[in-house]
């Protein structure tokens, strides 16, 4: 698919709160850098990790997780399609290329992993070229 992105976000990894995993869906979270965020939501992305040339197609979180914690600070999570890659500590330039539907605040875990089970596919599918 041939669309210009929608922005590029770069940050290197630290620990996230450690559900990603147990919903199914590991997420690398970003420590941020200078610059502002584009709006909250699920948007397809591909991933740099370092200076490698490789890229990694992934579904990305922008915002808070308030179906977890309420009002927390805004975040930047990725969840590689691919690749279980053990990335504390390494530079991830994110460039987002689709934006899929605003962040939500479910009723529970189940409601969630369904949703993002979605989300994957239909990254997956955008990101196929
Ligand atoms: C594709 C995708 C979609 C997500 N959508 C939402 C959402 O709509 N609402 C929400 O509260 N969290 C959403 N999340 C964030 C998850 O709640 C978060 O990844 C999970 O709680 C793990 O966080 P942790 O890495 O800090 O442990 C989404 C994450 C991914 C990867």
């Amino acid at each position: 698919m041939s669309v210009p992105p929608l922005g590029t976000i770069a940050g290197v990894v630290v620990p996230g709160d450690g559900r990603g995993r147990e919903l199914g869906f590991p997420t690398a979270n970003l420590a941020l850098e200078r610059g502002s965020l584009p709006v909250d939501g699920i948007y397809a992305a591909w991933v740099g990790i370092d200076d490698d040339p490789q890229v990694w197609a992934a579904s990305v979180s922008v915002g808070a997780n308030p179906t977890f914690d309420g009002h927390r600070e805004r975040r930047v999570e990725v969840h590689l399609h691919d690749a279980e890659l053990d990335l504390y500590g390494r530079r991830l330039t994110v460039t987002l290329m689709v934006f899929l539907r605003p962040t939500l605040c479910f009723d529970g875990a189940a409601a969630l992993i369904a949703q993002t089970a979605d989300d994957v596919a239909r990254c997956r599918a955008l990101l196929t070229p």
